[in-house]
């Protein structure tokens, strides 16, 4: 029987899409798949919950984006370099050898290496014509490229796309600096090959979406 036999169909999993991922979503079974996780902004975000009808608002700490090197970091770590169910790939433990030994076991490794095991739970349970859209932000996007790309390029799938979103209208004076107005968010699909040729299914998810 299947670990995943409890899988149901149309149901909102709560709580931390890692331990969701794992115990609940089968290998090959997501057609496609978008996240926006914390950016590394290093900043607290608040959820604010307003009382219709009254003037109070009652604020309730959301999700803190600041990251460090602790137990769970070192943990992750591990985890990946014992890569004991086969879902890294060798491209991407040489990566985060080398991003340890420029980063160091800082705030920066510790985010990567959270969304490392993410990145390859969702390889994992992506169909073989499934793409990923990944939501980030210039503050880490250009090594979540990297990480991407060690994941999925050895495995057969393809970058497709960085998307910019400008979330607004640049307001800065641009003297002083350029607005930081936009978000990146990548594209990236598994691919099947059948006779040696590479079919990809991203305009049909495209359009999708
Ligand atoms: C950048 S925010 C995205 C905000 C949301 N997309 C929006 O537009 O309001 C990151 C989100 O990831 C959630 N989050 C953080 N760690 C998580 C985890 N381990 N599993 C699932 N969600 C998580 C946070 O609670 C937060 O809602």
């Amino acid at each position: 029987m299947s670990r995943f036999s409890n899988n149901r169909k149309n149901y909102l999993y709560y709580g931390d899409n890692l331990d969701n991922l794992r115990r609940f979503v089968p290998d090959e079974s997501v057609d496609l798949c978008y996240i926006d996780p914390p950016f590394n902004s290093k900043r607290t975000y608040n959820q604010i919950y307003t009382n219709v009808g009254k003037e109070d608002a009652a604020q309730a700490q959301a999700f803190i984006d600041t990251w460090i090197w602790d137990d769970l970091a070192e943990k992750g770590f591990s985890e990946i370099m014992e890569n004991s169910l086969g879902l890294f790939t060798s491209q991407a433990m040489d990566l985060l050898v080398g991003l340890e030994k420029v980063l160091r076991r800082e705030s920066l490794l510790a985010y990567l290496v959270s969304m490392t095991l993410r990145i390859a739970e969702i390889h994992r349970v992506l169909k073989p014509t499934g793409s990923f859209y990944f939501h980030c932000d210039p503050t880490s996007s250009h090594y979540l490229k990297l990480i991407l790309d060690s994941i999925f390029c050895p495995q057969g799938g393809d970058f497709k796309s960085e998307i910019i979103w400008q979330r607004v209208t640049g307001k800065s004076n641009a003297s002083r600096r350029f607005p930081q107005n936009h978000d990146v968010i990548f594209c990236i699909i598994k691919a099947i090959t059948i006779r040696g040729i590479k079919i990809a299914f991203i305009l049909l998810t495209i359009q999708k979406i």
